[in-house]
């Protein structure tokens, strides 16, 4: 059977059609799968949901834009599993709304960097990078340090995070009640630096 080919691409809305059936299917191809594959949906074993302070430290890393020098992605390429450890899996990730891979690293990747430094380091870091390492071109953060956190939302956003995940073991409805109480007081420092160690522990 002879198909005439000149038919498609002659014809520009046959031709859009089949481009779009093309790209669909493509998708659908690549998409569908990972919806269904369990180490993109569930958290490993040992995985521990953010705790309430760790919560807002996260929203307080997003405001602030870190991930716009800092991916928290580690590839399965030797220079990086020496550097920061056991690359990423999807599965680490299975909490964040929106995650925080990213290919930008003007500074070093963070995806492991929980228990790295304590939680003095950070703290003088954070405020002053240049105070602990001297050659670094990280903005200061200073604000954080005098910012507190109310905690009002803190409770709805775990309540939201465990509506996301109805079949991991997330908060018990006590957790979420005091919650405001865990994080009230608390700077964003202190939230954001609760957040930097809890990451990475899942894999090492
Ligand atoms: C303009 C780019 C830039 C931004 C924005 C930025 N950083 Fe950095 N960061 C760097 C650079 C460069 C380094 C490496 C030098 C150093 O340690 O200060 C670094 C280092 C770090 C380190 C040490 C990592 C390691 O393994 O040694 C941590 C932790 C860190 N940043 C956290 C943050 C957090 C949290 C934020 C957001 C509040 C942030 N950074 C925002 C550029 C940035």
């Amino acid at each position: 059977m002879k198909f005439n080919h000149e038919l498609v691409e002659k014809n520009i809305g046959l031709l859009g059609i089949f481009t779009v059936i093309a790209i669909s299917f493509g998708s659908l191809v690549e998409i569908t799968p990972l919806l269904f594959q369990k180490d993109t949906t569930e958290p490993l074993d040992g995985q521990i949901p953010y705790t309430a302070l760790q919560i807002e430290g996260r929203d307080i890393y997003v405001r602030e834009g870190c991930y716009n020098c800092h991916s928290q992605m580690i590839r399965p390429l030797r220079a990086e599993t020496e550097r920061y450890g056991h690359y990423s899996v999807a599965a680490e990730s299975v909490w964040d709304h929106p995650f925080q891979w990213g290919s930008k690293r003007t500074g070093p990747d963070l995806a492991r960097v929980g228990g790295r430094y304590s939680d003095k380091w950070h703290e003088v870091h954070l405020i002053d990078p240049r105070a602990v390492v001297p050659q670094s071109n990280m903005p200061g953060f200073p604000w954080l340090a005098e910012n507190i956190l109310d905690g009002e939302l803190t409770g709805k956003k775990m309540s939201i995070l465990r509506s996301l995940h109805p079949n991991d073991d997330m908060y018990t409805d006590e957790e979420i009640a005091d919650a405001q109480q865990v994080v009230e007081g608390k700077t964003e420092l202190q939230a954001l630096i609760a957040y930097l160690q809890s990451l990475g522990h899942a894999l090492k």
